[in-house]
Formats: C-alpha cells, structure tokens, sequence
C-alpha cells in the first residue's frame, strides 16, 4: 500500500499554469492506493469513493469508466520507463473530498504509481515518479502545472513553478493560528476552470499580464511572511490573492460569501484554493476566533475543518504484505 497527501494551494493557483510561482502546503487528509499480484489474467482497478471498478488485459485494453483513466495512463508510463505489466488488483481510496480541489486525483495518482513500482521491488523515486503521476494529472485535468502531484510526492510545503525544481519552504506557524479549510459542496471540473481562466487571460494579456505578474509578487511576500511568522501579512496576502482570482474569473457566489464574511468576522485571510468555481476556501485566523467564524461560515458551507499542514509526503506501508 502507498499513500499520499492532499493539499491545499495557499497561493498562486491558476497563475501557476502560466509559468508563474505558487505555494502548497500537504494536508493530513491522504489517499490510499493497495495494489496486489492476482491470479486472474488481467487487471482490476476499484475505487471506493467512486464505487467503479475498470477491467484491462496486459495490452491494456478494456473497459475502463472514465474515472479511472488516469491509472491507465500512469501504467501506459509505466510501460515506457520499462516496467512489465503484471496481473494485478488496485484499490483507490481518498480520505479528501473529490472535485474540491484538495488534491484527491493527484494524490491517488502519486499513491498508485507508487504501489505498482514497490510491487516490482523499485519503487519510483524523484524526478521519475513526478513525471509519471504527471501523466495521471493530465487525463484528469487537462494542462496540469504540475504543482498537485509535486506536492503529493514531496509532502512539506513547497514553492513551485512550472519547469523548475520545487523548492521546500520553511513555513513557521506560530502557535495560536490556524487555517480551516471551508468545503462549499459545489463540485466542479479543474480542467474546466483551468481553460476558462487561460481563455480569459489570453484575450486581453496586456492587462491580465498585470495580474498574473501582482500574483507571483503576493508568492515572494507570502514566502518572507512563512519564514517570519508573520501571520498579519501572510493573511492580508490572502485576501489579496482572492481578489486577482475572482478578477480572472474563477470564483463562486459561496466563495466570496466565505471571504466576505471571514473578512467581517476578524479572520487575518481568507481566500479560495485550488481551481475555484466552488471547491473549498481556506481561511487564516487566531485560534480564538475559529468557534465564532466556523458558526458563521457553516451557512455557506458543507463543512469547516481545521487543517493540519506540512505533513509527510508520499509514503509506501509493506505491513500489509
Ligand atoms: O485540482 P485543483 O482544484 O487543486 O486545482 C489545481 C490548481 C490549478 O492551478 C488551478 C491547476 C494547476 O494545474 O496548477
């Protein structure tokens, strides 16, 4: 079994597709991918979330629900780099909600992968487990940046952009603060959003360039402010990312609902993360006021969870072997 964790884009989502920097941080919310030799001639893959299971036989074809597509993407990688395809049965199960852009595709991706190599003896490591879980990311969302799958292979906190290594950041969270992560329930596709935001910036990039530009600006200041500790800007940051976001096109109604009334009730930021158009927000706030802001942010919300970050990346369990 393999696991890795979800995550959430404290800045710079969207802005990270051009070339541009970004900032994640892991989650404690993982996904699970078990993965064992079986007797029958092909290959099973179940996902428990999805309640589907795909059927391959060793050339890779079969009948396969559009959900799973991206495993059979990352074998056909597999394949590439020189590993056999053996029968085998693959269970996928994310502890993350799906589609509310925590990362749960890129997590099952990194996991998968992960699973299958540590079957063979040579699990994937570095550079080639980022490239082949990449090869998930792209049926699953399009034009990834490929910050989903870096942060699931690495775990920590990471500044990113695109074609570069991923540098670790030191993110120093004072005690007495915490970010929640807000779920409003309203499912969408990140490939969708993704072409809708590049639509938009390519249609007037003489100005959107400004915005793009003032994003990678906010990731340098965040990443003094996560170095620091000095939540009071990291949060205003936030709040000013959310608003180059929403300028790009990719908010929601219940998302600036959630900033809106995070802003009213002394939360220090609040933005949305990952693709928008519904998903979560994640909001920066004083322990103390995170009672008073989670009852008045549930109207809007499915859930409100405190998050843990900065956790272990991608790791393999043999203890079930
Ligand atoms: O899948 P999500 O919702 O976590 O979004 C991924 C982040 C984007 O910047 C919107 C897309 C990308 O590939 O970087």
């Amino acid at each position: 079994e393999a696991s890795a964790p979800g995550k959430i884009i404290l800045f710079g989502e969207h802005f990270v597709v051009k070339g541009y920097r970004a900032i994640a941080t892991s989650t404690s919310l993982r996904a699970r991918v078990s993965v064992e030799e079986a007797g029958e001639p092909g290959i099973v893959i179940e996902s428990e979330n999805f309640n589907i299971k795909g059927y391959l036989n060793l050339n890779l074809e079969g009948n396969v629900p559009r959900e799973l597509l991206v495993y059979v993407e990352i074998l056909r990688a597999l394949r590439e780099r020189g590993f056999s395809l053996i029968p085998h049965r693959a269970r996928v199960k994310s502890h993350m909600p799906i589609s509310a852009g925590l990362g749960s595709s890129a997590s099952t991706s990194v996991a998968y992968a992960l699973a299958y190599t540590a079957l063979h003896g040579d699990p994937l490591k570095g550079r080639d487990l980022l490239e082949v879980s990449l090869e998930g990311e792209k049926v699953a969302h399009g034009r990834p940046s490929g910050i989903d799958n870096t942060i699931a292979a690495l775990g920590g906190t990471i500044v990113y952009r695109r074609g570069e290594e991923p540098l670790k950041v030191e993110a120093n969270i004072p005690g007495g603060y915490a970010f929640l992560i807000v779920d409003t329930g309203v499912k969408r596709s990140t490939r969708d959003a993704v072409e809708y935001a590049l639509r938009v910036a390519e249609s007037f990039w003489e100005i959107a360039s400004l915005i793009y530009e003032a994003a990678d600006r906010i990731v340098g200041e965040a990443l003094k402010a996560l170095k620091t500790g000095d939540m009071k800007t990291l949060g205003s940051l936030m709040y000013v990312n959310h608003g180059l976001l929403n300028a790009i096109g990719v908010s929601h109604g219940k998302l600036d609902a959630i900033v809106d009334e995070a802003r009213k009730h002394g939360a220090l930021g609040a933005k949305l993360t990952g693709a928008g158009w519904g998903g979560c927000a994640i909001i920066l706030a004083a322990e103390t006021a995170v009672g008073d802001l989670a009852e008045k942010i549930s109207r809007h919300a499915v859930s409100v969870e405190k998050a843990k970050i900065n956790v272990e990346g991608a790791t393999i369990d043999y203890s079930s072997l």
